[in-house]
């Protein structure tokens, strides 16, 4: 057993199974450079070593996260596709081995579409989802404008992304987004209790199926993660982006008419 402390994450790993907790609760789990760099360091580190054998990615029973830190997009705009965040999306899209999510209160922007990367996710019953790139003048990451219409339907994820308005864990449940929902204090638990099952499974059988069951995929969510992060880069800089970061800094509606 280990404990590791990285930039606001925490990594613990225990019987095959490395759990990652984003630990910035003050700051609602939103996602500077650092951390998605540790994020990714972790999990490059978990695919090569034998002892890791699932992932579980979770936060605090009342927020998952708050997507990008968004003083910290300002301050360090993520123009290159090095940059750690579209570095973190390549990793987790990549990632061999299964990651269990568990998720409570708001998983915004990435908060959710990290999740369209994960195997298995547990729900609070308090989890609310929401990507709403297009209220901050952006377009979706991650590769979620392929994967949330292959996950939700069209015209649920159309709705998703184009309004960018929350919704809720049974929502997302009946829309095929998560396994289970189950009250906000059991759903770390439960997403540990799952990994082990999966930890004590023969790996390459696991590694293996999963590979096939994201192999039709693979090319195209790795095109589209390149394609989204060219125009999400560019964006950030553009007015609308600007308004909406600037009105969300000054705790202010924003402004797009004219934009
Ligand atoms: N980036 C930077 N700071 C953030 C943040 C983010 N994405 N999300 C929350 N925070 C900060 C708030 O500014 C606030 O700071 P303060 O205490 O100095 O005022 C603190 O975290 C608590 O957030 P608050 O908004 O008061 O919590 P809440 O429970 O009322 O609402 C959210 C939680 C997640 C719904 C709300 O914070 C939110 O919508 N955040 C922005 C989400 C977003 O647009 N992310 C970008 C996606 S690309």
């Amino acid at each position: 057993m280990s404990t590791t402390s990285l930039p606001d994450i925490l990594s613990h790993l225990d019987s095959g199974v490395m759990t990652l907790t984003l630990n910035r609760v003050a700051r609602k789990n939103s996602l500077t450079a650092a951390m998605y760099d540790a994020l990714a360091d972790a999990l490059e580190s978990a695919s090569a070593d034998a002892a890791v054998r699932a992932v579980v990615i979770q936060g605090h029973e009342t927020v998952f996260s708050a997507g990008n830190d968004i003083g910290d997009f300002l301050d360090k705009p993520p123009s290159s596709p090095d940059a750690p965040v579209f570095r973190f999306m390549r990793v987790i899209s990549r990632f061999p081995k299964p990651i269990v999510a568990s998720v409570c209160g708001p998983a915004v922007g990435i908060g959710t579409t990290m999740l369209l990367h994960c195997d298995l996710i547990y729900a609070g019953d308090n989890a609310a989802f929401s990507m709403p790139f297009v209220n901050l003048g952006l377009c979706p990451e991650a590769g979620s404008s392929l994967l949330a219409p292959q996950w939700m339907g069209h015209p649920r994820a159309a709705e998703a992304l184009l309004l960018g308005e929350p919704f809720m864990a049974e929502s997302a449940l009946e829309m095929g987004l998560i396994n289970r929902i189950v009250p906000p204090a059991e759903a770390n638990a439960l997403a540990q209790r799952q990994a082990l099952k999966l930890a004590a499974k023969p790996l390459a059988a696991v590694m293996e199926t999963k590979r096939l069951l994201k192999k039709g995929n693979a090319a195209l969510v790795a095109e589209r993660i390149a394609e989204e992060a060219a125009s999400f880069g560019r964006m950030l800089s553009e007015p609308a982006a600007r308004e909406a970061f600037g009105a969300f800094m000054e705790k202010r509606r924003p402004d797009f008419s004219g934009l």
